[in-house]
């Protein structure tokens, strides 16, 4: 069979990023053009120089990633572009750079959910296996999914409040640390120890979750600990979020292994990078004899070769959009 290369474009919220995936699981070329030092000046990311660092950064981003894989936009057989969910800008310069080359180069052109790309980070070296439990688990998203084949999810529970990536991010700026929080705190925690008693989650018998207690209790604290004139030890107060937050995640995959019985699991989204959330679900699945599947790093925060990845299945399905495509800050897998 002939090799399909789809060319696939991310710009959902501060990361430029064009790869080029061949029968969607090779990397023939990757760029991803990171904005996050400049929205670092702002403790977070700025809708509105977001999409000004897209429209600015786009054709550089293109011409690099042809470059690197020494190939021309025609010898491509779709292009494939995140329309949602993320940051309505942001996603628009993408969207309209994609039907832009579509049109020009008489190319179909898929639309890829954003979320589905995260999961689908897992294809990239055809490493998925099904029927799977994923964990999407980013900044915006907190979802634990079934899948029990190609594009066949079933939402078994998600976050009902914030965010476990969002909560991360919240934390580190309380305790005086740099956006992106998340990796921050990760770097912290290694210096401390979960010496906090922070307060566990309320135990229901649901698959959802809940961060926004154990972010109010971490502010909380630090407010009293200041109004009290104590120094907070800030590698403990990481460490001891971090403890919680993932201990609120194994909780309810724990549960979900014992009553599906499906033993395969995938973790994607920006906060599977985390390398301490990595190992102790590492540990669970070994518990209950899973098989872990991991995206590599550099694959697990937003990047174009992850909707290549997850283009694919569509392209052979024949799954095309037209040049009316919109883009949503919003969206839902299923
Ligand atoms: O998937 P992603 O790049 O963008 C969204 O779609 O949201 O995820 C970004 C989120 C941020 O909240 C960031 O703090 C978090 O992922 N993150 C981490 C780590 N690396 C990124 N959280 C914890 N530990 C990390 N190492
Ligand atoms: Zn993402």
């Amino acid at each position: 069979m002939k090799d399909i290369n789809i060319l696939s474009i991310e710009t959902s919220c501060d990361e430029t990023s064009i790869a080029i995936v061949k029968n969607g699981i090779e990397v023939v070329a990757l760029t991803i053009l990171s904005q996050m030092d400049t929205h670092a000046n702002y403790g977070g990311v700025v809708p509105e120089i977001a999409s000004r660092m897209h429209t600015e950064n786009i054709t550089m981003v293109l011409e690099e990633t042809l470059n690197k894989a020494h190939m021309k936009v025609s010898d491509c057989d779709a292009i494939a572009v995140t329309y949602a969910p993320g940051l309505l800008g942001s996603l628009l310069v993408g969207v309209e750079f994609a039907k832009v080359l579509s049109y020009v180069y008489d190319l179909p052109l898929i639309k890829v959910n954003h979320l589905i790309g995260h999961i689908y980070a897992n294809k990239i070296g055809d490493k998925m296996k099904y029927p799977a439990l994923a964990l999407i688990i980013s900044g915006g998203h907190t979802e634990l999914i079934k899948m029990t084949d190609d594009y066949e999810f079933t939402k078994l529970g998600e976050t009902q409040d914030d965010a476990i990536g969002e909560a991360f991010d919240k934390v580190a700026r309380v305790i005086g640390l740099k956006y992106p929080g998340g990796p921050n705190i990760e770097k912290l925690a290694k210096e401390g120890s979960n010496n906090y008693k922070l307060p566990k989650m309320a135990n229901d018998d649901t698959y959802n979750f809940s961060y926004s207690g154990l972010k109010s209790s971490v502010i909380n604290l630090v407010n009293k600990e200041k109004q009290k004139g104590n120094e907070i030890n800030k590698a403990d107060l990481a460490c001891s979020f971090q403890t919680a937050a993932v201990e609120e995640l194994t909780r309810k995959l724990e549960k979900a292994l014992l009553e599906t019985d499906i033993k395969n699991v995938i973790i994607a989204g920006g906060v599977s990078a985390n390398k301490y959330l990595r190992e102790e679900i590492r540990k669970l699945c070994e518990k209950y004899d899973a098989e872990l599947q991991l995206p590599e790093f550099i694959y697990c925060t937003d990047n174009a070769a992850m909707i290549g990845a997850a283009a694919y299945p569509l392209y052979l399905n024949g799954d095309f959009t037209g040049l009316d495509l919109n883009a949503s800050s919003t969206a839902d897998i299923c």
